[in-house]
């Protein structure tokens, strides 16, 4: 193994010290710069779902990268289009939706599309009735700002990513603190408490933000009950039901998205991750009528919907089908499930096909997860005493068995005392 101290790092100290290099992989095994190799039960936080190197979406990228690798939007391309065509298909569950997608290149921007969707449907504008254009500033009219509804809440315990916008509607206060002043115009409510976000919907609320599954703060399933009382409360008063699907999207949970084990179609999706298997691309998809209220000029990003992260998830999407993504991850999910349940060590798993946290007795996660490298198995912690797991959607049932056998000795041999 390596390490690289923070003060001789060329890179900025936003990362503790990294504990292993790796510098390859193919399908659920990584190999470190010493030539050593790791079963991977992370997937680089749930994004390489076909597993490290999958041949097809290295050939899809190869191809595209001889052929045109990027055009600006200004211009037309063919694979974005074909693109968000599947991807409104796999939203409506096998049945098309009529929706349209925004493609952007993470996570984060997935959600900031989101938001900004919402303080335009809220009906965010300028009354451009109320004045002339103003010289030496680039076109911008003089006139009367009008702000419509635009809070959007989500709730404590989420995760939304780390741009401002989306670090506000993140529910974890400790992450916000050194980062005054943040945007204004998000609300946090209790995770599955219908009342508290009945409480919270004032005139000024446009949207409502959750994940399905929450999966940084601690991989917690929603109840198909929550969901759909959210779905009601936001069609009674004319709110966004928008569901962020960035860590669970695509197979992940053991359906296409994880709000589709909840009953609620919803308004928004955001995703990312899974979609380019490690190639950065994001994608916000709106039914038409929501995505509608967006004009030319309302937003924009330089690569979003580019030949090659298209391709990338052209070749990801066809290959989860054919596949079958989900169904593995369903079976694969129960396997490890009931396995590493069987553990004494374990007290219980709870998560969704292959987006699992394994709750440990007494055993400090950190400490299981570094014994846990060292044996040759990558996980992480996703609290101080569970670990999270979220292998490729195609793991096999031997190496199932390979890390559930490594998981069971490192528990076994008791790492250290539970966490303080
Ligand atoms: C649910 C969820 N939303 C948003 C994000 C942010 O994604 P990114 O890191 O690609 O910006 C993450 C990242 O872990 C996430 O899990």
């Amino acid at each position: 193994m390596t390490s690289t101290t923070q003060a001789a790092s060329p890179l900025m100290p936003t990362y503790p010290p990294a504990p292993v290099t790796f510098v390859r992989g193919e399908g659920s095994y990584l190999w470190d710069d010493q030539g050593r190799r790791y079963l991977d039960l992370l997937s680089g936080l749930a994004v390489t779902s076909l597993g490290h190197a999958h041949p097809a979406v290295a050939e899809a990228l190869a191809t595209q990268a001889r052929t045109l690798l990027h055009v600006s939007n200004l211009f037309g391309t063919t694979i974005g289009p074909e693109v968000a065509t599947t991807l409104d298909r796999l939203i409506g569950d096998g049945v098309p939706l009529g929706g349209q997608v925004f493609f952007c290149n993470s996570g984060a921007e997935a959600n900031e599309c989101a938001i900004k969707l919402a303080r335009r449907f809220g009906g965010a504008r300028l009354d451009r009735r109320a004045g002339p254009e103003r010289p030496g500033t680039g076109g911008a009219k003089s006139g009367e700002y009008v702000r419509g509804r635009h809070v959007v809440v989500s709730a404590y315990g989420s995760f939304h990513g780390r741009t401002l916008a989306t670090l506000h509607a993140t529910g974890q206060p400790a992450k916000h603190e050194v980062f005054q002043p943040l945007p204004e115009g998000f609300r946090h409510v209790t995770w599955q408490d219908l009342d508290d976000l009945e409480r919270a919907l004032d005139p000024s609320v446009a949207a409502v933000l959750l994940e399905p599954v929450q999966g940084e703060g601690g991989v917690n399933p929603a109840d198909a009950a929550y969901f759909q009382g959210v779905r009601r409360l936001c069609d009674e008063r004319g709110l966004l039901f928008m569901v962020d699907e960035v860590q669970t999207g695509l197979g992940r949970t053991g359906r296409w998205f994880g709000f589709q084990h909840l009953g609620v179609v919803p308004d928004v999706v955001t995703m990312a991750k899974a979609l380019g298997n490690g190639v950065p691309i994001g994608a916000c998809w709106a039914r038409s009528e929501v995505a509608g209220v967006f004009e030319p000029g309302d937003h924009a990003t330089t690569y979003g919907g580019q030949p090659l992260a298209t391709a990338a998830a052209r070749a990801v999407l066809a290959t989860m089908e054919s596949e079958d993504a989900p169904g593995r991850a369903a079976a694969a999910g129960a396997r490890l499930t009931q396995s590493l349940s069987a553990l004494p060590e374990v007290v219980s798993v709870r998560g969704q096909g292959l987006l699992l946290g394994v709750e440990l007795a007494g055993l400090d996660a950190s400490a299981v997860s570094a014994a846990l490298l060292a044996a040759g198995v990558v996980g992480n912690a996703v609290t101080p005493t569970a670990l999270r797991l979220a292998p490729s959607l195609l793991i096999t049932d031997a190496q199932i068995d390979e890390a559930v056998a490594a998981i069971g000795d490192v528990l076994a041999a008791g790492v250290s005392a539970g966490p303080s």
